[in-house]
């Protein structure tokens, strides 16, 4: 038996950057995961790996469709899936290795198997070989993480109807995977097969794709994955899946109740993820709940029991890894007695497709629904000298601020590389900026960014290249 000032149960990104900088701060900490390694889900089965596959096979959609513009002729590309699939585990492995050296490095006692909280205070912890050890903390972070969510009539197998972490690792590329739900997983997953040569078709059961963005946005998005070979179907509920012989038959109806038949290879199920408490708290302590099932904390992340914390996925908010960091992070601070802030309305939300789309703030949509008096400016990557250049002309910026303040409320980016561009925005309005400090910031030429300073111009009528008919 051991004594900690903090235990923090879980290792994926809200875990670690709470043990993290709970040890910066002087706490004497442990970390506890069952993993063999800790990464949680997002650089085990998650965001690591699905990055490693989207940029793979990024590649080889460029090989076959867009190299021959830039005068490169490849006679015949061929796809290594085991390769590749071995080279998605190598940039896991060393992230996972990098943590487990962070932990050593700040003197973080790494403790693995299962733990349970038994009382305040106490975590009874099960090793992989089966033995009970029992630890005690003055605080215990509880930060567990989540798992996918499932349809009730559809049952996974892990195997032909499966969810990403086995979309992650398929030996072979399927010949039709059907995607049910057109979020991040879904999109990003289709993607990746669909670029290596999957017939792939999503189902999704919103009037629109990646409902976090505006219509406009969600539109072109959707198009251009069209244009990769993706078929939608959208307002559209799936009743069934049956399975014979590894062949997946899916039965759904769009709104007119129209009846849809399609036989798949492999069906992804990517309908959302529920939060993971399996176990973690023993029942008769009575950890407090929300309505929606994820646990209920104060804003220092104090659970109902004592010296019980919770961050992450489990908690309220949007299930991102970024987001879980903050949280982590801020709790630490919280339990070592020095302030923090988590800014809960400016969490960037990204979606890793070609082009990707980011997103933060308000849309147009919720901003106009709420009745506030707003302006947009919107630039096309096609009227963007590096844009060109990149052969990246795909998309465009569209930045929101309030119509009579200035202030920034939000961007949507639809770009390759929209991911690296967003956090200018999500900076500037981190500071309470307007669209003209980013209107009147100096961006280097030529740099796809200028198309954010552009947009942010476009606000007041006051972009300078005049866009040739947007395309976006
Ligand atoms: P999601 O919540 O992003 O999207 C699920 C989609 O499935 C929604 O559009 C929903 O309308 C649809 N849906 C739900 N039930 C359905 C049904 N019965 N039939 C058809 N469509 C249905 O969830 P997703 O993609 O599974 O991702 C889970 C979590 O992981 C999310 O919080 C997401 O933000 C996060 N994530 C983030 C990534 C990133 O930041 N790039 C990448 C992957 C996941």
């Amino acid at each position: 038996m051991a004594s900690f000032d903090l235990i923090v149960l879980g290792g994926g990104p809200a875990g670690y950057t709470g043990a993290i900088r709970a040890a910066q701060l002087g706490l004497n900490t442990a970390i506890i995961d069952k993993r063999e390694v800790l990464g949680g889900t997002c650089l085990n089965i998650g965001c690591i790996p699905s990055k490693a596959l989207l940029v793979s096979s990024d590649h080889v959609r460029f090989a076959q469709h867009q190299a021959e513009r830039h005068g490169l002729k490849f006679e015949k590309v061929s796809v290594d899936i085991a390769k590749m699939m071995q080279r998605k585990k190598n940039v896991v492995r060393q992230l996972t290795q990098g943590l487990e050296f962070l932990m050593k490095k700040n003197k973080i006692t790494r403790l693995r198997g299962s733990g349970q909280l038994v009382a305040p205070g106490k975590v009874a912890l099960t090793t992989p070989d089966n033995n009970l050890e029992e630890h005690t903390a003055r605080h215990i972070i509880l930060a567990t993480g989540s798992v996918p969510m499932e349809l009730p009539k559809i049952a996974l197998d892990g195997e032909t109807v499966v969810t990403s972490e086995e979309a992650l690792s398929f030996s072979q590329v399927p010949e039709h995977l059907v995607v049910i739900g057109a979020g991040a997983i879904g999109l990003e997953m289709g993607s990746v097969w669909s670029r290596l040569g999957s017939k792939v078709t999503v189902i999704e059961f919103l009037p629109q794709i990646a409902a976090f963005l505006d219509v406009d946005v969600s539109r072109a998005l959707q198009k251009f994955l069209e244009a990769e070979g993706i078929t939608f179907y959208l307002d559209t509920l799936v009743d069934a899946v049956t399975v014979q012989k590894g062949r997946a038959t899916i039965s759904a109806q769009n709104q007119g109740k129209q009846p849809l038949q399609l036989t798949a290879s492999k069906v992804l199920v990517a309908v959302g993820r529920k939060p993971y408490l399996e176990g973690a708290v023993a029942k008769d302590l009575g950890l407090r709940l929300t309505d929606r099932g994820r646990v209920a904390v104060d804003e220092r992340f104090r659970t109902n029991l004592p010296g019980l914390y919770a961050v992450g996925d489990i908690i309220d908010g949007p299930m991102l890894a970024h987001k879980g960091e903050e949280d982590g992070s801020a709790c630490a601070e919280f339990i070592a007695g020095k302030p923090s802030h988590v800014n809960y309305d400016i969490i960037p939300n990204i979606i890793y497709t070609n082009p990707e789309v980011a997103a933060v703030g308000l849309t147009e949509d919720a901003a106009r629904k709420a009745n506030r008096n707003v302006k947009v400016g919107k630039f096309p990557f096609v009227a963007n000298g590096r844009a060109l250049a990149n052969d990246q002309t795909l998309g465009f910026v569209k930045i929101l601020a309030d119509a009579r303040t200035d202030k920034l409320l939000g961007a949507q980016i639809l770009a390759g590389g929209a991911s690296e561009l967003i956090p200018e925005v999500v900076s500037v309005m981190e500071f309470g900026g307007s669209a003209e400090d980013i209107g009147r910031t100096i961006h280097a030429h030529p740099t796809m960014s200028e198309a954010v300073k552009e947009a942010a111009l476009a606000v007041d009528n006051l972009a300078f290249s005049i866009p040739p008919s947007p395309k976006g």
